[in-house]
């Protein structure tokens, strides 16, 4: 067991730290405020070979593994969460099942530019009804000669309005419940497929949250990912990477936020010395640390485990790391505040920012509820 990085892996974490640093750093604040996201951001990473870091060469990428792409989601999110959302949704929610299950003709046609970043991806099987019961929406795709006709919506979708490509499920044949739900390839512009309510949210403000509506969407059979019925699986499948990349995005904002407190407990002094040299504040500090560094090995873990080709599952390692992660970011957020005292509730500092965007990563990609449900399920079956 070796708990270093590699050279390649910390020479991403280094390029997505510097790119954090330089470019998010100065306008965080200000997209946060305005709750704007700002596309151009997603275009740059891309250009920086950000958007495809697992992916071979010959799919656009630059041929690295999960635990890079991973330790790259954590440093964006230790300064801007909401980029380091929208980069997670692009690559583990719309390339990585696109890689898995695409056909040759597929990932030339669109992981290929997702990977370079001239596409940006969505992920759509959320719906008004179906949330936590992912298999009970009620979108449709019915089979008729070379086209699927797509009826339906999705809500909460990530990069939504803003997505060239979008991976939707729907029901084929809702007789065959888990059976009976395919995967499609949706590009904007398909005529038909159009956005409605965009969500006013508590954090991660600076990305976009939207609902999809698909009215009698034509989307070519070359469009069906993976077999018909096979959606389910696809999706499952798929959210089990997307919660080793929220379990590195809640890393990080939990990191960004203990940074801050130290600097703050260091600078700040009460009764003639720095808060920090009283204990009531310096074990508030060891515990944050001690909950970042163990929340570290699981996602880590888990994100090794992701590319193992000798591994059958890693859904279990991914639930333990994103709820894990979570429910110390909210923990370490709020103490970060804390720290802070009253100016910590102020927005004069960036600690408020951190808890509030730390709160979503305890309910996407599967409530930490969800994450027992499975969890329990592995150890019980
Ligand atoms: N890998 C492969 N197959 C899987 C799987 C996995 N991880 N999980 C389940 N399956 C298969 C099962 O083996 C089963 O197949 P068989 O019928 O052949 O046995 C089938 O799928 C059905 O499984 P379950 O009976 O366990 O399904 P369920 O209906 O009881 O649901 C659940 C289980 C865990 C609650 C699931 O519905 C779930 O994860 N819900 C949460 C959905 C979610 O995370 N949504 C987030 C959307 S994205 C987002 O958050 C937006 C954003 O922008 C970030």
């Amino acid at each position: 067991m070796d708990f270093k990085l590699s050279e390649m892996q910390q020479d991403i974490a280094n390029l997505a730290k510097d790119f954090a640093t330089k470019k998010l750093a100065p306008t965080v604040k200000e997209r946060d405020e305005k709750e704007v996201f700002d596309r151009s951001i997603l275009d740059e990473m891309g250009s920086l070979g950000l958007l495809g870091i697992p992916w071979e060469e010959e799919n656009g990428g630059v041929g690295a593994d999960f635990l890079s792409l991973a330790v790259a989601c954590e440093e964006v999110a230790k300064v801007d969460p909401s980029i380091a959302l929208s980069f997670e949704v692009h690559t583990m929610l719309c390339s990585w099942p696109i890689w898995k299950f695409g056909t040759a003709e597929q990932k030339q046609k669109f992981l290929k530019p997702l990977a370079e970043g001239t596409k940006l991806g969505a992920f759509g099987l959320t719906e008004p009804n179906a949330g936590t019961d992912a298999l009970n929406g009620s979108t449709t795709a019915v089979k008729e000669g070379d086209y699927y006709i797509l009826n339906g919506s999705k809500v909460f979708n990530t990069n939504g309005g803003e997505a060239d490509v979008t991976v939707v499920f729907a029901a084929t044949d809702k007789s065959k419940g888990a059976k009976g739900m395919s995967a499609f390839i949706l590009e904007k512009g398909m005529e038909g497929f159009t956005y409605g309510k965009e969500e006013i949210k508590m954090g991660i403000r600076a990305s976009v949250q939207r609902e999809l509506v698909f009215q009698n969407v034509k989307v070519p059979a070359a469009n069906l990912l993976g077999k018909e019925g096979e959606g389910f699986k696809i999706a499952m499948m798929t959210l089990d990477g997307g919660r080793v990349g929220v379990g590195a995005q809640a890393l990080g904002i939990a990191e960004g936020a203990y940074n801050e407190a130290v600097k703050y407990a260091k600078e700040r002094v009460q009764f003639g010395k720095p808060i920090a040299t009283k204990q009531a504040i310096a074990f508030m500090l060891a515990d944050m640390k001690l909950k970042i560094e163990t929340a570290r090995l699981a996602v880590y873990k888990a994100a090794w485990k992701m590319g193992q080709p000798d591994v059958k599952s890693y859904s279990m390692d991914a639930s333990i790391a994103k709820k894990y992660a979570s429910d110390i970011a909210m923990e370490v957020t709020t103490d970060a505040v804390q720290v802070f005292g009253g100016y910590g509730f102020t927005r004069e500092y960036p600690v408020e920012r951190y808890m509030r965007d730390a709160k979503i990563t305890q309910i996407y990609e599967g409530t930490n509820q969800v994450q027992q449900m499975i969890i329990s399920g592995s150890i019980l079956r």
